[in-house]
């Protein structure tokens, strides 16, 4: 359920909202837009375990709420997520993420600029990493992607440097202004990867990692939500949406392909989630063709596609010389490759009305 307040409604207003929420059990998240202030009602659990539909609980409360001084209406919301759904917030979040490489020094995803965000799958060491990131940001590329604590389906495969790995990171920032993304696996981690990371990454493998996202929530780092390999669109707005009602609203979605019947590429990468979830949720959505094709050879292509289809940042993974990479060499570009991408990538952006920062 949703409540959207009247343009001169007050905070007093708000707050009687609120009370009459508490008195039910319930809980009111408040979201102020330029066009309208909304209250999203969470809380409620109907007696077939429905979240957040309160036919079970109160079925007058939607009458009480649309009674009272200041509310112009009140929208029961037929999707599990609420929070993160388009109902809730009709405008596009944009969050903002620190950089001191660009002008003004806050770099918005979600808005008008495509971002670009680059660097080593994995950190390896210092030179991997500052040669990358030297190459990358000098190509424009704004955020520095680099895993410290690395998933591995293998145990005897690089799990990462993790902590030292981090330090790296920091120290790429410093030298090159870039904001950094890195992966966080753990709820326990969350507190130190935060201290070096500017965006915490949650993996595909931890997308349902309820205690991870529950903290991640806690946490007030902005997070990309890797799309779980085998998730549907609903299950990974709810894993969102654990972000969300936790506090954190700088959630963004990222597509890195799922798990198809088909070999020749290692995901089947799903352009359709751009304009889909644009639909569904007010979230930025990102792309990593890198992880959703798991081949150089076509990661231009679908980072281009992405780009037209609607994504609000490239996730792409660079590496000096892949073929020593340590870990997905063979889908990592080379820093040649990354350069002859980066103008096609202006030319497309500006075709859809966008400009690549
Ligand atoms: C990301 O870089 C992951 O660590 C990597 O893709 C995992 O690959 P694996 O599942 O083959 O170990
Ligand atoms: C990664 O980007 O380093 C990564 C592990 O990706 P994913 O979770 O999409 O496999």
């Amino acid at each position: 359920m949703i409540v959207i307040m009247k343009a001169a409604s007050s905070d007093s207003d708000i707050a009687h909202v609120m009370k009459i929420l508490e008195n039910q059990g319930l809980s009111g998240h408040l979201s102020r837009g330029v066009e309208r202030t909304v209250i999203g009602v969470l809380g409620g659990v109907t007696p077939n375990g429905a979240p957040g539909s309160l036919g079970g609980l109160n079925p007058t409360l939607g009458e009480t709420l649309e009674a009272l001084p200041n509310v112009e209406s009140v929208i029961r919301v037929s999707k599990p997520y609420k929070l993160a759904s388009r109902e809730f917030h009709p405008e596009n979040t944009i969050v903002e993420v620190s950089a001191a490489c660009v002008e003004g020094g806050v770099v918005r995803i979600g808005g008008k600029e495509v971002v670009m965000m680059a660097g080593p799958c994995t950190v390896e060491s210092e030179k991997q990493l500052m040669t990358t990131a030297e190459a990358v940001r000098k190509q424009g590329a704004v955020i520095l992607r680099g895993g410290a604590f690395k998933p591995s389906t293998s145990p005897y495969g690089f799990r990462g440097l993790g902590e030292e790995g981090l330090k790296l990171l920091a120290k790429a920032r410093d030298e090159f202004g870039m904001a950094i993304i890195t992966e966080v696996m753990t709820p326990t981690d969350v507190a130190m990867v935060s201290e070096y990371a500017d965006i915490l990454q949650i993996g595909t493998r931890n997308m349902q990692n309820y205690m991870l996202l529950d903290e991640v929530g806690r946490s007030n780092r902005p997070a990309v939500l890797k799309r779980g390999m085998s998730s549907t669109f609903e299950e990974w707005l709810l894993a969102a949406e654990y972000i969300l009602s936790q506090g954190n609203r700088n959630v963004i979605l990222c597509e890195r392909g799922i798990r198809t019947f088909e070999k020749t590429t290692r995901n089947t990468m799903d352009i359709s989630a751009f304009p889909l979830t644009k639909i569904l949720s007010h979230l930025p959505i990102i792309s990593d063709p890198s992880q959703g094709t798991g081949r150089r050879d076509l990661v231009g292509p679908m980072s281009l596609a992405s780009v037209a289809a609607g994504a609000d940042a490239l996730l792409i993974e660079v590496h000096p010389n892949p073929d020593e990479a340590l870990k997905d060499g063979a889908q990592s570009l080379t820093i040649e490759q990354f350069s002859t991408l980066m103008p096609q990538l202006h030319a497309v952006a500006n075709a859809v009305g966008r400009t690549l920062i």
